[in-house]
């Protein structure tokens, strides 16, 4: 028997703004600061997409495969845990590998909603997940879910149906502690009672292991940092070079973060569209937080943001945690 949505057309809700207009504001802004910053959500561009999933098959980025580990394993558990008929949303869904396990394991889904930033890779994954699963409604949304996006109605408050959040990855990494304690709360309103959040978090482990993580000797995570200044070399008027930065990330271990910086190789004055920065050599860029947590330190968010741990998993060396909360 064919699917029945083969031949559907893929309706996408886009809910960007003029996506350039906002990406030269942010630049111009980030640069102005006395320590200089980029957004890291800007990394995912077509170019930038492909280039984290280069990263996550290096040997010594150990998060995804790890997680994709644990999950395959606690199948059973967390989709006992779901229950049947749910509807999904999941928060940057990039290539969207871990969603066809979850529909594959998990009792009749409903509807998925994926949402990512980069519209190229979620129209490409909403397609194949389309074909895969017919009998789940696919709505993916273009959108930066680091604003309030308009959802549909199957995750509005009010629904018979239980909701559940997947926010794998240990994408939370990259928000300050404030800032997804604040997160975690706005996915809480989002949820009635007993509704879930399945959310990957990375742990804190030795110093080593976390800088060859963001250092693959491959240069794939190299050429994501740098491609943001190419990014910008691309896209505006401007002198920037980005062969005169580098790549540079370590272990902050006083923050408990991965932070990744590119380093000016000289002292330059960089035009971007009429405006001045001038950098000296050695000055950075900072363009990303990885926070990693402490599994008391995640629970005690959790707990302070109405959510109850249901369920941690782990891999056998503790590298990252995979954790089912129940929303109180
Ligand atoms: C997608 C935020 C989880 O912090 O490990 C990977 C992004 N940056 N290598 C991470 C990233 C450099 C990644 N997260």
């Amino acid at each position: 028997m064919p699917n029945r949505n083969t031949n559907t057309a893929l309706s996408l809700f886009d809910d960007s703004l003029p996506q350039q207009q906002e990406f030269l504001a942010d630049v111009l802004e980030g640069l102005a600061q006395p320590r200089k910053t980029l957004p890291c959500k800007y990394f995912y561009d077509e170019r930038g997409s492909q280039l984290f999933e280069a990263i996550c098959e290096t040997p010594e980025y150990y998060i995804t495969r790890t997680e994709l580990g644990i999950l395959t394993q606690n199948m059973e558990h967390i989709a006992n845990l779901v229950g049947p008929g749910c509807d999904i949303l999941e928060f940057g869904s990039g290539a969207g590998i871990k969603i066809r396990l979850l529909l594959d394991g998990l009792h009749d889904p409903r509807s998925y909603i994926p949402i990512d930033i980069s519209r190229e890779i979620l129209e490409s994954s909403a397609r194949t997940l389309l074909e895969q699963f017919p009998q789940v409604q696919v709505i993916p949304i273009v959108g930066d879910y680091h604003k309030d996006i308009q959802l549909p109605a199957a995750f509005r408050a009010q629904s018979a149906h239980r909701k559940l959040v997947f926010f794998p990855g240990s994408t939370i990494s990259n928000f300050t502690p404030e800032e997804a304690e604040a997160f975690l709360q706005r996915i809480r309103a989002l949820l009635c009672e007993g509704d879930g959040l399945l959310i990957g978090v990375d742990c804190i482990k030795p110093t080593h292991i976390l800088n060859a993580a963001y250092n693959d000797l491959a240069g794939f995570t190299a050429a994501f940092n740098l491609n943001l200044l190419q990014r910008v070399e691309d896209s505006f008027n401007t002198n920037l070079k980005t062969k005169h930065f580098f790549h540079h990330a370590y272990f902050n271990e006083a923050e408990s973060r991965i932070e990744m910086h590119l380093v000016s190789k000289l002292d330059q004055l960089i035009e971007i569209e009429g405006r001045h920065f001038k950098f000296r050599k050695g000055e950075t860029i900072h363009t990303e937080n990885s926070y990693k947590y402490s599994l008391e330190g995640f629970g005690a968010l959790a707990q302070r943001t109405g959510f109850e741990i249901s369920a941690v998993w782990q891999d056998p060396e503790k590298l990252f945690s995979l954790q089912y909360l129940s929303a109180r």
